[in-house]
């Protein structure tokens, strides 16, 4: 009998692939970008299952406008989006999570399949059961996979009109030059008919951003110093999460919220062997979430042979979910 890790019966149209064994080796990737002149983490070492509930609280604090500013263009203007996007049979949902946002999509646009596909296996294997309950027609799949680095599993995708739905402003946190090689290959799995539904947070004045990265209920910096678990649950290296501050801050010239972790005291950490030695106020840079302007995103579109086709935004103008399409 098929069963889900929360141990509840997997629903009949849910297919689960798990692929996130990881190809390359991460004690070495931890090592190697330790070993920088400029320390960082990635931030996939977020999201483990406590990283994924922590930026799920995030969403709902009074300063993380994103995720209300994106839900609102939905609520307000969602018979727009539909009629705009047309027909789409498959809906391709890449970091999905929680797999809360497709959902005000499913019933009006009526897709044959959804496909949600996430590093967090479990949590999105759960996610993924709970949308194949409710839309019993839909053919669900769940792919559990390091989708920043490998789509070696597109030949699962199911065919037809694709729309390839990438919300919450995802792809900030990816550096320039990934962002527009990560829209080339999403460009290349909606295909010559399809497109993709971007969410992307706006650059606005300093102290909104800053704000919504240094909440005072202190979410952000569990959630920044969580990674430190996860590396140690992964890499087998000694962190020490408790003697990390978080720090975020906007920089308004590169347009991009940098966050760190700082060294409270000086410290010995030991990952795969190898030894690094931190000095009170050193940084390890774990986050950069980019904001973008218009112009910045019709450039983007265009280095992935798409084009911006429509854009809509919140009433704020806080935040803006675009349409590209073929160029
Ligand atoms: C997932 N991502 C869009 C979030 C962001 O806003 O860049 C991650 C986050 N980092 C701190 N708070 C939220």
């Amino acid at each position: 009998m098929n069963k889900s890790p929360d141990n509840h019966i997997r629903p009949p149209n849910l297919v689960f692939i798990d692929t996130s064994r990881p190809a390359v080796d991460e004690t070495r990737e931890v090592q190697a970008s330790l070993g920088d002149q400029r320390p960082s983490l990635s931030p996939k070492f977020f999201y483990d299952s406590r990283g994924s509930e922590l930026f799920e609280a995030i969403t709902e604090l009074p300063e993380y406008y994103l995720t209300r500013a994106e839900a609102q263009i939905f609520e307000q203007q969602l018979e727009d989006i539909i009629t705009t996007l047309g027909p789409v049979d498959v809906v391709i949902e890449p970091g999905g999570g929680s797999c809360s946002k497709v959902r005000v999509l499913l019933n009006p646009m009526q897709p044959r399949a959804f496909v949600a596909i996430d590093i967090a296996g479990d949590f999105l294997q759960q996610a993924a059961s709970e949308v194949a309950r409710d839309w019993p027609e839909l053919e669900v799949t769940a792919i559990a996979a390091d989708f920043t680095r490998s789509w070696d599993f597109t030949d699962a995708l199911p065919a037809g009109r694709r729309l390839v739905f990438y919300p919450g402003s995802t792809l900030g946190n990816f550096d320039p030059e990934a962002q527009a090689s990560f829209l080339g290959q999403l460009a290349s799995v909606a295909g010559s008919d399809g497109g993709i539904l971007l969410g992307v947070d706006l650059h606005k004045d300093s102290s909104v951003l800053h704000a919504a990265y240094n909440d005072a209920s202190g979410l952000t910096a569990a959630f920044n110093r969580n990674m430190l678990n996860v590396v140690n649950a992964r890499t087998g290296a000694d962190f020490r999460p408790d003697e990390w501050q978080h720090e975020a801050r906007y920089n308004p010239t590169r347009r991009r919220i940098e966050m760190d972790l700082i060294a409270s005291t000086r410290q010995a950490v030991t990952v795969g062997g190898r030894e690094f030695i931190f000095e009170s106020g050193d940084a390890i840079r774990t986050e950069h979430s980019c904001k973008f302007t218009l112009d910045d995103l019709q450039q983007l579109a265009a280095s992935a042979q798409m084009a911006l086709s429509h854009h809509w935004l919140d009433s704020r103008g806080l935040f803006c979910l675009a349409l590209l399409e073929p160029a």
